[in-house]
């Protein structure tokens, strides 16, 4: 065991992780040999040689309005059902972020944002879409993707909870990957001696974890099709929505991207547009203020379309956008870590890189994408910090208007 990961260290100039090997039991020396053995040394390496990212011509898209979904709604409802009733549609749940805005200890889906009774987020979720099993009369297999450190906190809470009501056997956990941290000198962190500074690697693997669980394979002689790929946090979340796949499936198009009007200019949510003639998400940092606050004739923000990580991706394109043809994004972070006398520091400045892959870049590598608007009051209610914007509090001010009992 020593030997090859010793060699497999060496050529990378990272043998300072075995700095504590004399001190570890069998065991925690199996769990270092594992954490190196799975260590993508290519994305490290692509990582930090990859050229800053030059933005292309950008430009505004059209998408499909409140009022053109209305008009065709029955005939995009038609199609959608058809396509759930015939098993082509897989939900995929990110749920391996860690949430550090909140600040939960517990995975995100398992905050209770009821006020007289309990109400989870993931039980919101469910609910959601029961819906649509109520107006389909069938079930979507769902896939849940967790992380090393919430995974099992995950499974044991859907179990404890009789997976709301959802049958258990559609419902299916995987876990995404890991990457190390890396200091800004290109050395590997370590937060234990037995353990590398290790966090998700972003939700732009989604589907690579897919298939490294064995997963993906199944989904295809299943007869899947479609993937609607949506993130956790927003309780108003509408998936498997048949209105939205009926659409992308009847537009032709590799994916769709449920948006909503961004509520002022500045909102932090990413915008789509056409970036050199292709679909494209741009963050809102990325866009300059003159941009950000350009309005057409009607009065709406040009570059208003802002995401609301809720995605369709045909199943045969996004096989073929492979993990590496995404961008990794490199966030300087605060990442606790071992110094050379093997005390564990807290820094209180940012003192590594993490490295990710966000989903956002699939819909450029999808090729064509169908934007589909939602309306905010009823579809995004996102939960990213403690109190304030996208919080637990506007949240349930939002729950309640549609209805929903706290
Ligand atoms: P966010 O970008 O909001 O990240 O994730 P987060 O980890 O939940 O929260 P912060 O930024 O640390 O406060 C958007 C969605 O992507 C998932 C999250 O669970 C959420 O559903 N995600 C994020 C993953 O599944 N894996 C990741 O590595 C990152």
């Amino acid at each position: 065991m020593y030997d090859d990961i010793f060699e497999e260290l060496k050529d990378h100039a990272q043998l300072h992780v075995l700095r504590w090997w004399n001190e570890l039991d069998e065991e925690a020396r199996a769990r270092l040999a594992e954490q190196v053995r799975r260590i993508d040394w290519e994305m490290l390496l692509k990582a930090q040689a990859q050229p800053v990212r030059e933005r292309g011509h950008i430009q505004p898209v059209d998408g499909l309005s409140l009022r053109e979904i209305a008009a065709r709604r029955e005939d995009f409802f038609a199609c959608g059902k058809r396509e759930i009733r015939a098993g082509k549609l897989a939900l995929v749940l990110l749920a391996g972020g860690q949430g550090t805005r909140l600040g939960s200890e517990t995975p995100k889906g398992t905050v209770d944002i009821g006020i007289t009774r309990p109400l989870y987020i993931f039980e919101q979720l469910i609910r959601n879409l029961q819906d649509v099993v109520r107006q389909c009369g069938a079930y979507v297999p769902l896939y849940v993707m967790t992380s090393a450190g919430n995974d099992a906190a995950t499974r044991a809470f859907f179990e404890e909870h009789a997976y709301f009501g959802y049958p258990a056997g559609e419902v299916h956990f995987f876990r995404q990957s890991l990457a190390p941290a890396v200091g800004f000198d290109g050395k590997l962190l370590m937060s234990a001696k037995d353990s590398l500074a290790l966090s998700p690697n972003g939700n732009g693997g989604w589907y690579a974890s897919l298939v490294h669980a064995g997963l993906a394979e199944a989904l295809r002689s299943r007869g899947v099709e479609w993937f609607n790929v949506f993130s956790v946090d927003n309780v108003l979340q509408r998936m498997a929505d048949p209105v939205f796949l009926g659409a992308t499936v009847l537009s032709g198009r590799a994916c769709g991207a449920k948006f909503v009007r961004k509520a002022y200019p500045e909102e932090r949510v990413g915008a789509l547009c056409l970036e050199d003639g292709l679909p494209s998400v741009i963050e809102y940092y990325e866009l300059d203020k003159e941009m950000a606050n350009l309005r057409d004739e009607q009065g709406e923000l040009v570059y208003g379309c802002g995401v609301t990580l809720n995605y369709l991706f045909r199943a045969d394109v996004v096989r073929n956008v492979a993990e590496s043809s995404l961008p990794i994004h490199v966030a300087r972070k605060k990442v606790p870590f071992l110094n050379d006398a093997g005390e564990l520091v807290e820094p209180q400045t940012e003192n590594a890189c993490k490295f990710e892959t966000l989903i956002l870049d699939m819909v450029r590598c999808a090729g064509s994408c169908l934007p589909f608007e939602i309306d905010r009051e009823k579809e995004f209610a996102p939960i990213k910090n403690r109190t304030g914007q996208d919080s637990v509090e506007t949240a349930r001010v939002l729950l309640a208007k549609n209805g929903v009992e706290l």
